[in-house]
C-alpha cells in the first residue's frame, strides 16, 4: 500500500507570514498547496456581489455552495472588504460545514503538481487546519507575530500596491479580525496542542521560512 500523504497543517492569524511560508514549503518539499482563506474569501465575495449580508446564514450558505469552479486567484478576493466579509461568513457553522469535505478531499487526493508529477502530500493553511480539518496531520505549525508587526507588514504591502492606508486603521483592522476569528464559538483560531509555535515578529521572511523548513524536514 502507498504511504499516507504527508499533511502539513498551518494555522495562525492574518498577516503572520503563513501564506508565504506555506507556498515556499510546498515548493521545497514537492507538496500541493491549499490556501483555505481563499475559500472563505470567495464565499464573502459572492455574498457582497449579490448585495447580501455576510452575517446572514441563508445568503452565506447559498454562496458557500456556489464557490467551486471559480477562480481563487482573482485579485478581487484580496481587498479588506472581502477579508472582513470572509471573517463574518466563517463564523457561520453551516458555511464551515459546507467547506469541510472539499478541504479533506484535497488532503487525501491532492492535485498533480505544476510539473505534472503527483505530490507526496499537501500543505494546507488557515485557522482550523490542525484543530478541525486535519487533527491527525503529521506536522502542525502555528505561525504568529505581534499585531503591530502584522499591521506594519499589511500596511507596507498596501503601500507597495500603490494603495494609501493609515497605519492606525490597519492595526485596528488586524485586531478586529483577530477578535472575530479567536472568539467565534465554531472552529475558533487557536494553536493545536501538538503544533510547533513559530513567532515571526523578529524574523525576516527568509529566516521564518528556514525555521519552518527545518521543523518539516525533521519529520518527513
Ligand atoms: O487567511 P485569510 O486572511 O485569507 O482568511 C480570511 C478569513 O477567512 C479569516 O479572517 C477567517 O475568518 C476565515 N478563515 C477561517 N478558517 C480558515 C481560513 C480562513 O475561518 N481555515
Amino acid at each position: 500500500m502507498a504511504a499516507a500523504p504527508i499533511i502539513v497543517a498551518i494555522d495562525g492569524p492574518a498577516a503572520a507570514g503563513k501564506g508565504t511560508i506555506a507556498r515556499r514549503l510546498a515548493a521545497h518539499f514537492n507538496l500541493a498547496y491549499l490556501d483555505t482563506g481563499s475559500l472563505y474569501r470567495q464565499v464573502g465575495f459572492l455574498v457582497l456581489e449579490a448585495g447580501g449580508d455576510p452575517s446572514e446564514g441563508e445568503d452565506a450558505v447559498a454562496a458557500a455552495r456556489a464557490i467551486f469552479g471559480r477562480s481563487f486567484e482573482d485579485q478581487r478576493l484580496r481587498t479588506q472588504a472581502v477579508a472582513d466579509a470572509a471573517a463574518r461568513v466563517a463564523a457561520i457553522p453551516e458555511v464551515r460545514a459546507a467547506l469541510i469535505e472539499a478541504q479533506r478531499r484535497f488532503g487525501t487526493t491532492p492535485p498533480l503538481l505544476p510539473d505534472g508529477k503527483p505530490p507526496k502530500g499537501v500543505v494546507v493553511d488557515g485557522r482550523d487546519i490542525g484543530t478541525v480539518i486535519f487533527p491527525e496531520a503529521g506536522i502542525k505549525l502555528f505561525i504568529t507575530a505581534s499585531p503591530e508587526e502584522r499591521a506594519r507588514r499589511r500596511h507596507q504591502e498596501l503601500m507597495d500596491r500603490g494603495i494609501s492606508a493609515n497605519f492606525g486603521e490597519v492595526l485596528e483592522e488586524v485586531r478586529a479580525r483577530d477578535e472575530l476569528d479567536a472568539t467565534r464559538p465554531v472552529s475558533p483560531l487557536k494553536q493545536a496542542s501538538d503544533a510547533h509555535l513559530l513567532d515571526t515578529t523578529d524574523l525576516s521572511i527568509e529566516a521564518a521560512f528556514e525555521a519552518a523548513r527545518d521543523i518539516v524536514a525533521a519529520t518527513v
